[in-house]
């Protein structure tokens, strides 16, 4: 790509790669750290909750669910189009004691209850969940837990099934640490994984932690992602961090980098690994130091929200290139104040009676520009209509026939704001009778035998499309494997995608994209028509 392209955010590039790339979030910073909350949304296309969704948060009491906390996550999620990853259902960590101390029968029935009620309120907006977590033992037998002790080994399979239940559209997911590379603890979980698959327990995937020690990435690790890919489960590292004994040094640094690099390079060679999540962003907020002493320097960003060598090395790994100039400095540097330059001259096109498409010189900055933000000039109180990461935006929502002036703030991560580039002005055509929804289809990537898809539907009316089922044919024999953002169904050639409650709405003006991966054989033709809700698209 352009030099736009390869400095932009590593969302970007992941989703150009058909890969998430996702952060635990916690509730704390997202409501009071203004450069937390923007980098989450800017770099990450998934989040996890830290610690909301975990039992002692949902259910601290017998009957009395709260999700205050789960529900914030969300609400940021939805409103910067990232996936949810509901982490965790059965755990022996941070469940309640009044769970612990249940006999038996009422163990069984209050975690059938839990479950039920947690995917259930989430049905359609969390798209992972770890059902189960951490139930090996280091030397692969199942862990001497309450669980084990109280319900016998089906606990397990028990929890997969209520889970489907509540929730048949997430994808379910057993999660552990010290299973990354072959070994006893990781054969074990092949084992369970491949007998729930034979008795028909709905498992869908195996999330490798990765809370990992510098230097020791397991050399089995791509080879062990990609047996479990054998199994017919998707694999996902989910909480990945690389602790370094503090304080970092140049050194250090460099060898996390290589070691985020070889995590993400076994990821990105298996197919079936759906992505990376790190457990945190920034050194300011990890859970290392507090529970590995003398350890810490574990993230892709330091305690100061500058990207270290680990963050580049998790760009270019998803082939965005250099991610543009940085000043190396001493880590303990005083917070960046200095702004980016103001963009350059706007341009328009695709110009339409509703909306325009607005394209800029990109800024510069003395750290990395970390995106844009598109202003509606309008006398004293202009109005923000886009942002962006890279250095277009698409404005939506506008009326026919009107005089419109437009300009553009480049932001740094640390929250400085350039100057404002010069104005650019359009007057939108008179407006022609509407087509009911315009559709783009495009294949990100393609591998032997599958593929991930990407559909856009815009809404070109002047009035909201509140929920919708868009419908097409194949024409190659492809199929619908699973889809995000929507739920899929296909019964021949005709596939059939609901909308998820975060994609139900499009605004008059306004998108909603969501996506698939399928499998195909020979060509893989584009469908040429589409439905929405009934009617013909564009
Ligand atoms: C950790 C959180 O990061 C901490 O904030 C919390 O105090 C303890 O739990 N494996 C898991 C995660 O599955 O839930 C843990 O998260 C880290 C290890």
């Amino acid at each position: 790509g352009d030099h736009a392209a390869a400095s932009g955010p590593l969302r970007t590039h992941a989703a150009d790669r058909g890969k998430v790339i996702g952060t635990a979030l916690a509730t704390g910073p997202l409501a009071s750290d203004a450069t937390y909350r923007s980098l989450a949304a800017t770099e990450f296309n998934q989040v996890t909750p830290e610690n909301a969704l975990k039992w002692d948060a949902t259910e601290p009491n017998r009957g009395q669910f709260s999700f205050a906390g789960a529900d914030a996550i969300l609400a940021s999620a939805a409103q910067n189009n990232q996936v949810v990853r509901g982490h965790t259902l059965v755990w022996h960590n941070q469940t309640p004691g009044w769970v612990q101390n249940l006999a038996a029968a009422d163990l069984r029935t209050a975690t059938q209850n839990h479950i039920s009620t947690v995917v259930g309120r989430y049905r359609g907006r969390i798209a992972y969940w770890d059902v189960v977590n951490e139930a090996f033992a280091d030397n692969g037998t199942l862990r001497n837990s309450f669980w084990l002790q109280k319900l016998g080994a089906g606990y397990i399979a028990d929890a997969f099934r209520w889970a489907r239940a509540a929730d048949p559209s997430a994808k379910l997911y057993y999660n552990d640490y010290n299973i990354e590379g072959v070994g006893a603890k990781s054969d074990a979980t092949y084992n369970l994984v491949r007998d729930l698959r034979a008795q028909g327990v709905p498992i869908d995937g195996v999330g490798l932690q990765a809370h990992l020690i510098l230097g020791q990435v397991p050399a089995s690790l791509q080879q062990n992602i990609a047996r479990f890919a054998a199994l017919g489960v998707d694999v996902a590292i989910t909480e990945l961090d690389i602790r370094m004994p503090t304080p970092a040094t140049p050194e250090r640094l460099a060898q996390q980098a290589t070691d985020y690099r070889r995590v993400l390079d076994a990821c990105l060679a298996v197919a079936r690994c759906v992505g990376v999540t790190v457990w945190g962003f920034s050194d300011r907020h990890s859970w290392i130091p507090s529970v590995f002493p003398g350890q810490g320097a574990a993230l892709p960003y330091d305690e100061n929200y500058r990207p270290k060598p680990a963050y580049d090395a998790i760009h270019a790994a998803f082939g965005g290139g250099a991610p543009g100039p940085t000043t190396p400095g001493p880590t303990t540097a005083a917070p960046d104040r200095q702004p980016p330059t103001a963009p350059g001259q706007p341009t328009a096109s695709a110009l339409t009676a509703g909306g325009v498409q607005l394209s800029w010189p990109a800024a510069t900055d003395n750290v990395r520009v970390a995106g844009y933000t598109v202003f509606r000039e309008n006398g004293a109180s202009d109005v923000q209509v886009a942002t962006a990461t890279g250095t277009t935006a698409a404005v939506a929502g506008l009326s026919p026939q009107t005089r419109y002036q437009f300009y553009v703030r480049a932001r740094d991560a640390a929250g400085n704001s350039s100057a404002d580039s010069p104005l650019v002005t359009v007057t939108t055509p008179a407006g022609a009778a509407a087509a009911a929804c315009r559709v783009a289809y495009a294949v990100p990537s393609q591998w032997a035998g599958g593929f991930n898809g990407s559909v856009t539907i815009s809404n070109p009316g002047a009035t909201a499309i509140a929920g919708w089922t868009l419908r097409w044919a194949f024409t190659g024999g492809q199929t619908v494997q699973s889809a995000w953002g929507g739920t899929a169904t296909q019964s021949g050639s005709q596939v059939s995608v609901t909308n998820a409650d975060w994609t139900r709405v499009i605004a008059p003006g306004g998108a909603v994209t969501f996506g698939f991966s399928g499998t195909f054989a020979g060509s893989n033709p584009a469908p040429t028509a589409f439905t929405l809700n009934g009617a013909a698209c564009q």
